[in-house]
């Protein structure tokens, strides 16, 4: 089996090859599994509640949701297209694409933008997900029964006030990241994400009920669906474009690379809608178990990124069975976070085993390394390092802020515009696979108008030249 495709290995049905001879998925619900398994996690649980409580709630999640819509869902299509097209890492398949194409090398920057994206969120990913685990002890010793809000805020205060103990998690995580895609272990994992994403929705339900139970639920439903315009700024239109793009995983790589293991005869656009609608349902579960608590307990919604660390403790500290349901809780969203680390990793890992002819163990271990560090940075970056900052931002605040709100929307553009105006029409009806009527017309002309416009009014609004 070859190095760059034992990610698809695992499962005896997962070898099988392509006509050009790459493995593929075992079945087309391997894929979504696995994409949703990217898409699915801290970005909807952690990042969705805090930045919408940040950004006032109701207008932003509107100004999220149409952004998922008319840019989010056409644009996955498309990546998935491009990965399944070039049957590669980013790079050299969109290299391949490029060439085939004819089309001017300047392109080529999707892939490696992507790739770089993919390293640079890693870096962060990997430490919030050790926060995750880290809650996990917290929540099954009790820690959280009986406990104040205040006590439990200065718990999380405490966490990330000890670099050692940040530290130690951030490398678990990585530990694992890097043994599972150094192993290629797909087939396990497709079961291991076949059994956690139902449980992460029947635990959000029941978070919902219980939000339900407060006398807060309606505070909480009105905060995030009542639009509010007046609250909405040029940065928070950023903000939630960024984050369609951040939840999606689109342009860092990751649906991409899945995408290149893809077989020809699955649908991109029905697997795409299925994929988005999932996402967008959790964080919204999300949304609507956290956004009660906090107002029934006197917090500000826009605390940050500590939100859901703070509010979803306290209701665990005080509901029947609720130590057990933390523990559980913690610990399925460690996992939907190591499923995204993983497509996170994958990517860059693929690079270097193709591009490099390196052991995928070998890659892992390079890249691991290179993690690690900026992982550091991002651990200073909360506690003695947060007065070292540029224009105002930490290390861990930039690669934020560089990635979610720059360098993927960017992407996503490059990406809307290569493949609605540079690529054939014959090569993107040959890919989509949805014919040449008007649901393919539809989808073209939101990627060549709706989407790479959208975009540009964001930009340029964000960065003052027009406003809206
Ligand atoms: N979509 C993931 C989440 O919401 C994060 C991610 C971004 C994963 C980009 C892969 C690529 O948590």
């Amino acid at each position: 089996m070859s190095q760059a495709s034992s990610l698809a290995a695992g499962s005896a049905s997962a070898e099988a090859t392509s006509a050009a001879g790459r493995v593929q998925w075992s079945t087309r619900m391997a894929f979504i599994l696995a994409a949703a398994g990217s898409a699915v996690g801290l970005g909807n649980i952690w990042k969705f509640p805090y930045i919408t409580g940040e950004n006032g709630g109701g207008a932003f999640v509107l100004v999220y949701l149409a952004c998922i819509l008319i840019i989010g869902i056409p644009v996955m299509m498309a990546e998935i297209a491009l990965g399944r097209r070039g049957r590669h890492n980013p790079a050299q398949g969109i290299s391949s694409i490029v060439k085939e194409a004819g089309a001017h090398p300047f392109w080529k920057i999707i892939g490696g933008m992507a790739l770089l994206a993919g390293f640079m969120i890693l870096c962060f990913y990997s430490i919030i997900a050790g926060w995750a685990f880290a809650y996990v002890p917290k929540a099954a010793s009790g820690a959280f029964v009986g406990a104040s809000a205040d006590e439990i805020g200065a718990m999380f205060g405490g966490m990330l006030a000890d670099p050692v103990g940040l530290t130690i998690w951030g490398t678990l995580v990585l530990a694992i990241t890097m043994w599972i895609v150094s192993r290629g272990l797909q087939g396990g994992l497709e079961k291991a994400i076949n059994t956690l994403m139902p449980g992460l929705l029947v635990l959000l339900l029941v978070m919902v009920g219980y939000a339900m139970s407060t006398d807060h639920f309606e505070h909480g439903l009105e905060f995030l669906f009542a639009a509010d315009f007046s609250k909405l700024t040029a940065s928070s239109v950023l903000v939630a474009l960024g984050h369609a793009f951040f939840t999606l995983s689109l342009a860092s790589g990751a649906i991409m690379t899945y995408g290149s293991y893809l077989p020809k005869n699955v649908s991109i656009v029905k697997t795409s809608l299925l994929i988005a609608f999932m996402d967008t349902a959790v964080a919204l579960l999300a949304g609507l178990a956290i956004f009660p608590l906090v107002f029934a307990n006197g917090l500000e919604p826009g605390a940050g990124p500590g939100l859901i660390f703070v509010t979803l403790p306290i209701a665990f500290g005080q509901m029947p069975f609720g130590t057990a349901f933390g523990a559980i809780f913690f610990i399925l969203l460690a996992v939907a976070a190591l499923t995204s680390a993983i497509s996170l990793l994958e990517p860059t890992v693929s690079w270097m085993t193709e591009k490099f002819d390196m052991s995928r163990a070998k890659a892992c271990a390079l890249t691991g390394l290179l993690l690690w560090v900026g992982g550091i940075g991002v651990v200073l970056s909360l506690n003695i390092g947060a007065e070292w900052t540029l224009f105002g931002k930490t290390f861990f605040d930039m690669l934020d802020y560089l990635t979610a709100n720059w360098m993927m929307p960017l992407g996503g553009l490059m990406m809307a515009i290569f493949c609605g105006w540079v690529l054939s029409r014959e090569t993107t009806i040959d890919e989509m696979g949805m014919g040449k009527g008007l649901l393919y017309k539809a989808w073209l002309f939101t990627l060549r108008y709706v989407s790479p416009i959208a975009i540009i009014v964001v930009f340029l609004n964000a960065l003052g030249v027009i406003q809206l």
